[in-house]
């Protein structure tokens, strides 16, 4: 069996590469190394993975359609988790085109190929922001999802939705995963707790929406979304859509304090008002992905940022 991960090398997908190396799988990694966050820190996610056996590197472009062909033409993938995407709502706003060509044509582009290739087992990551400012709590699969807040948030829902078209049309089998706040070591910059971490470790201030206030998010530990993603990936169904998160949202202003405690710095924070790009809280019903998937998260937000710290100290810090 041949695994490709799109987006191997970035935070999700170099865990996920890493997963499926330990248990002895063939697994080849596709990336661009794009530059929203600094490359070096990607080719650092995927040191260990560079030395084992069964690991292919190919760095390549979602959007170079004869590059993307050879791919599958080569190594002939027999699953495929899709996780290769433009991240981040707020900078959404300012490249709405970039963000449409890589997370609408370059899926469109992987979930043909893989419809072609005949690929077994199709995972692809979505978002919490498909939800946008929903009122019912906690989130369910079957919820609304046609309001997205973000150029960002309705190119992952256009992905979702051509995703269903390739498995009606063809019968790919497609599971799609939506990722609630992401965290833990090799986490993104651009988003907490890194962002706030640094920040502190510094000395300068910080903007923190309502000043943490009334503001949750449902802080989903990455050891807990990569087991969902690889559950998922040995079992192909025909078209299901799964929440991953922690099913426990955290107030923001409670985020920080356990930051602080962790860490032993202290917070500046600069209130602002909430951004209309972001909802109030993010609350995951994870009963269906607990029931076909087995999915269990198991690691407290206290117990996650500690391990987060741990690695931003040892990683990020002598920097
Ligand atoms: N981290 C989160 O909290 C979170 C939450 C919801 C959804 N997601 C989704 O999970 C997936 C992984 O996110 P992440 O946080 O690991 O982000 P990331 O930026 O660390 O990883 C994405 C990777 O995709 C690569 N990539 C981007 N454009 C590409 C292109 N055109 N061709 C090839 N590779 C390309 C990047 O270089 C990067 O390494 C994304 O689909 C993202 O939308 C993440």
């Amino acid at each position: 069996m041949t695994y490709l991960i799109t987006g191997g090398a970035g935070f999700v997908g170099s865990h996920v590469v890493d997963t499926l190396l330990r248990r002895g799988e063939r697994v080849v990694c596709l990336d661009n190394f794009t530059n929203y966050y600094d490359p070096a820190r990607k080719r650092r996610n995927i040191a260990w993975a560079t030395q084992q056996p069964g690991y292919t590197l190919v760095e390549a472009d979602l959007r170079d359609a004869e590059a993307m062909e050879g791919v599958f033409a080569t190594h002939r993938p027999t699953r495929v988790a899709h996780l290769a995407a433009m991240p981040g709502p707020r900078p959404s706003i300012a490249n709405p085109s970039l963000y449409e060509a890589v997370n609408v044509g370059g899926s469109v582009r992987v979930l043909e190929l893989a419809r072609r290739y005949a690929v077994e087992g199709f995972v692809m990551a979505s978002t919490s922001s498909v939800y946008g400012k929903t009122e019912k709590l906690p989130f369910e699969e079957s919820d609304r999802t046609d309001r997205p807040l973000s150029p960002y948030a309705a190119t992952k829902k256009a992905a979702e939705v051509l995703a269903y078209t390739f498995h009606s049309l063809y019968s790919l089998p497609v599971s799609v995963v939506r990722f609630f706040t992401v965290y833990g070591p090799r986490g993104r910059p651009d988003m907490t707790p890194y962002l706030f971490v640094d920040k502190m470790v510094r000395g300068q201030p910080f903007v923190l929406f309502n000043g943490g206030i009334n503001l949750f998010r449902d802080y989903t530990y990455v050891d807990d979304i990569v087991a969902g993603v690889v559950a998922a990936l040995d079992r192909p169904m025909g078209y299901e859509i799964f929440n991953l998160g922690n099913a426990n949202p955290v107030e923001m202003r409670r985020f920080v304090g356990l930051l602080e405690q962790i860490t032993g710095y202290v917070a500046q924070i600069e209130s602002q008002p909430l951004p209309a790009t972001e909802p109030p809280i993010t609350f995951a019903n994870t009963e269906k992905a607990a029931r076909l998937l087995g999915f269990a998260p198991t690691t407290a937000v206290e117990v996650g940022l500690a391990r987060f710290w741990e690695w931003y100290k040892a990683e990020v810090l002598p920097a």
